[in-house]
């Protein structure tokens, strides 16, 4: 029922917020530039800033692309999931040019997520989804959040729980020459992802992601790093340990996975609780922990 309802509104140009097992989206008809155009403007997000298309599956994402051998073989082992790809666009994907904002390349994801995929089907277009926060915000991981942010600017938000993964996908761009780079560490960790590129190039100076800029995924309060111990009047955001008075873990038995599901939440829970500063655990570097520290990094840059 409300699927139909998602249905109308994209088909008359309008916004509708849905749930992928990463973050929630902020879902509009990928065909439609003036449709693009209000995602960016209720996101409050630079134009240059370009949208991810969401698919059903490889099959309809080639449509949009030139795909790679090792782009296809990425796309066979993590989609439907967590995996986006940047590609060279096709010319004949329809696509609009306002969701690449103009670039030669577009970037591709067939999300897992039950509601994602029922969305898709029923459209039967692609659907630009960038996470529906409003732009330099904290992602959404669930249909709360997403009210907290766009209030009754996003006609519709679809149900569907606290996101499972809870951090965005993992970007990787992957040339006309089969050129792997990680654009994004995120909810699939580098090393699964090597097995099948061998050793990535992570991106540096020349090529953005414009989500790379330094400060992102800001909450309000100030963010401490790699504390062990907090100052008083400090919220702690432990890891590996219960939550102290004021304070919350993101894993007590130090769960890289759990850690990623509450992120967003937690910080976005500390920060409504008014504190000035939140510390923040060390999180080990390795799997999800890289793409942990990334978004921590980042809500921690000065802005
Ligand atoms: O998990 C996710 O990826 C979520 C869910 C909703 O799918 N989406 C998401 O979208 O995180 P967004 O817009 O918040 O982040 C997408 C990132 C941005 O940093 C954007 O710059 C980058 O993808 N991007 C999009 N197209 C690109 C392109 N052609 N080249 C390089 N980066 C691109
Ligand atoms: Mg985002």
């Amino acid at each position: 029922m409300s699927i139909e309802r998602a249905v109308e509104i994209l088909s008359a140009g309008g916004l509708v917020a849905f749930p992928t097992e990463t973050v929630y989206g902020l879902g509009a008809d990928a065909t439609d530039p003036r449709a693009v155009a209000r995602v960016y403007q209720a996101k409050g997000r630079p134009s240059f800033n370009p949208l991810i298309a969401h698919v059903p599956s490889l099959a309809a994402a080639a449509a949009h692309a030139h795909l790679h051998p090792r782009a296809r073989a990425l796309g066979e082992a993590f989609w439907p999931g967590p995996l986006t790809l940047v590609a060279p666009r096709a010319g004949e994907s329809s696509v609009c040019e306002l969701a690449c904002a103009g670039l030669s390349t577009i970037a591709l994801r067939a999300p897992a997520h039950p509601v994602a995929q029922a969305l898709l089907a029923a459209f039967g277009k692609p659907i630009v989804a960038p996470s529906a926060n409003r732009s330099g915000h904290l992602s959404a991981t669930s249909a709360d959040h997403v009210r907290a942010d766009f209030g009754g600017a996003v006609e519709l938000v679809l149900e569907g729980g606290a996101s499972e993964i809870g951090l965005e996908s993992t970007i990787i761009a992957i040339d006309a020459n089969g050129r792997a780079m990680l654009l994004r560490p995120g909810a699939i960790p580098r090393t699964e992802i090597e097995t099948i590129t061998g050793p990535l190039a992570t991106a540096g100076g020349a090529i953005t992601a414009p989500g790379m800029l330094a400060s992102h995924y800001a909450p309000r309060a100030r963010l401490r790093l790699d504390v062990k111990a907090p100052e008083p009047g400090e919220a702690y955001l432990a890891f590996g340990a219960p939550a102290p008075e004021g304070g919350l873990t993101l894993s007590a038995s130090g769960n890289l996975t759990e850690a990623a599901a509450n992120l967003y939440a937690h910080l976005r829970a500390l920060d409504a609780s008014g504190v000035q500063v939140i510390a923040v655990a060390p999180i080990p570097a390795r799997g999800l922990g890289e793409a942990i520290r990334d978004r921590l990094a980042r809500a921690a840059a000065p802005r």
